[in-house]
């Protein structure tokens, strides 16, 4: 089976990297220089993944330029907020108008309110606020499920991630071994930033397992807030949850009295208008956005029922920060919504993923690469291992070789992917057209021949 002989994936990958290096030497000579102000030579620690960090000078369309000068399909789309492409028209405008006219007052401006109506109609969530990342927001969600029902706990899924805040920092990669019995996961700090009685306050569950959650929620009767989960997981490659799980899940908690929140942060805007809040019919109590909503500005928003949103109309909770609802991110927001992520946005990625799921099926098929391919509109995937990834556990099975081994080849062969190989997934853009997908198609192919050498 192609990926199976190691030492033919371990020359490749070692052939790999060395043209890796040979095509990025300005990136590494700008990273060396910088240690001295940026630690570790980047400004966030998710940007240097082996074999190196790649520098960016501009981006075009669905393509991006880095600083040794070499033009990549971009389908790292920035970690999922590049599915507007690199300087569409429509933002370019509304940005440069707004830029013209001053950029932040910390008042509220009736931008504001076209994207909260928009919002409201794709999400089917009367009430939204704004931030400026998905950290932030789902920091409000847990701040809010907390505040209405006066709770300490919240659940969240093991190998989920929503960002970098204390409540959250919590199983996102957990060891194998630190990891503890499948049903009952350990709640596992991410570093040591996080002090115990924290971590303590957040209960870890597997994905797509309810009878885990109703445990919990019997065994710490009036502890839990309510769960926060994405409700595709998109940090472990890509995964959609078993039938009727998301609408089982909403129903269990609120006759614990507890609620559900959907970290869209990823899965909004790119599965489907209204994310998988439409995809899958089931309407959380609270909603996380980012990444994608702000057309390529830092952004965040929450959205939440009557009831739920009240507590911050009522100034039971502060919501605040200097820069929510800033004029320039709200802008791009506007013509992110109205102009650029119509209904027929979506059936172009559909169009495209199709061509991106028969051809890396096919070349899994003539090949016996272990791995199969999913995709959900805008987003895809292609994971490596041969029956189909339904929670971390089994996600820890998938080839990281392969993934990386692919991202190399990709890479070199003109096409930029989100790094970190197995927990990333690609993002399509309005832009993108079926050259640039084709291109990754035959990258595929070329990887698989070459494995099966
Ligand atoms: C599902 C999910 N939630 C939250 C976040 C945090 O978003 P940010 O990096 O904007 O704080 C991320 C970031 O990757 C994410 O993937």
């Amino acid at each position: 089976m192609a990926g199976n002989d190691l030492e033919l994936l371990d020359g490749l990958i070692a052939d790999q990297e060395k043209v890796f290096l040979a095509r990025t030497g300005e990136s590494q000579r700008i990273r060396q220089e910088c240690a001295d102000v940026l630690p570790g030579g980047v400004a966030s620690n998710w940007q240097d993944a082996p074999p190196g960090a790649v520098w960016i000078d501009h981006g075009a369309g669905s393509h991006v330029f880095d600083v040794d000068g070499t033009d990549y399909v971009d389908m790292h789309g920035g970690f999922g907020v590049g599915i507007v492409g690199h300087a569409h028209p429509a933002v370019v405008a509304a940005v440069s108008d707004r830029v013209r006219k001053g950029t932040h007052f910390a008042q509220p401006t009736t931008d504001s309110v076209v994207v909260a109506r928009e919002l409201a109609r794709r999400f089917g969530l009367p009430m939204w606020r704004f931030n400026n990342s998905g950290t932030e927001s789902t920091m409000d969600a847990i701040h809010l499920m907390r505040t209405a029902t006066g709770r300490p706990r919240i659940i969240k899924i093991e190998g989920s991630y929503h960002g970098h805040h204390d409540s959250v920092q919590v199983s996102v990669y957990p060891s194998a071994d630190a990891a503890g019995p499948f049903a009952r996961p350990n709640s596992v700090p991410v570093g040591t930033a996080v002090p115990k009685p924290l971590v303590d306050l957040t209960v870890v569950v597997p994905f797509g397992d309810l009878a885990a959650v109703e445990r919990v929620l019997v065994e710490q009767r009036d502890q839990i807030a309510g769960m926060i989960i994405e409700p595709i997981m998109m940090n472990i490659g890509l995964i959609a949850p078993p039938p009727g799980y998301l609408a089982d899940l909403r129903t269990l908690l609120h006759r614990h009295g507890a609620y559900l929140t959907f970290d869209e942060v990823k899965t909004g805007l790119a599965v489907a208008p209204g994310g998988v809040t439409e995809w899958s019919g089931v309407q959380p109590d609270l909603l996380c956005l980012a990444k994608a909503l702000g057309g390529g500005l830092p952004c965040g928003a929450i959205g939440g029922s009557e009831e739920v949103m009240g507590w911050i109309a009522d100034g039971k909770i502060d919501q605040v920060g200097t820069f929510n609802g800033n004029p320039l991110t709200m802008a791009a927001m506007v013509a992110t919504l109205t102009e650029i992520l119509t209904p027929d946005a979506y059936t172009e990625f559909d169009r495209l993923g199709e061509i991106l799921r028969e051809g890396c099926d096919g070349v899994i098929e003539r090949t016996g690469i272990a791995g199969y391919t999913t995709v959900l509109s805008g987003r895809g995937a292609v994971t490596y291992r041969g029956e189909r990834v339904r929670n971390y556990r089994e996600y820890l099975e998938v080839s990281d070789e392969l993934a990386y081994v692919n991202w190399l080849v990709q890479f070199n062969r003109g096409v930029f992917m989100a790094p970190w190989g197995k927990s990333e997934n690609w993002t399509l853009s309005v832009q993108h057209s079926e050259e640039d997908v084709r291109r990754y198609v035959d990258n595929f192919d070329y990887l698989g021949k070459a494995l099966t050498a």
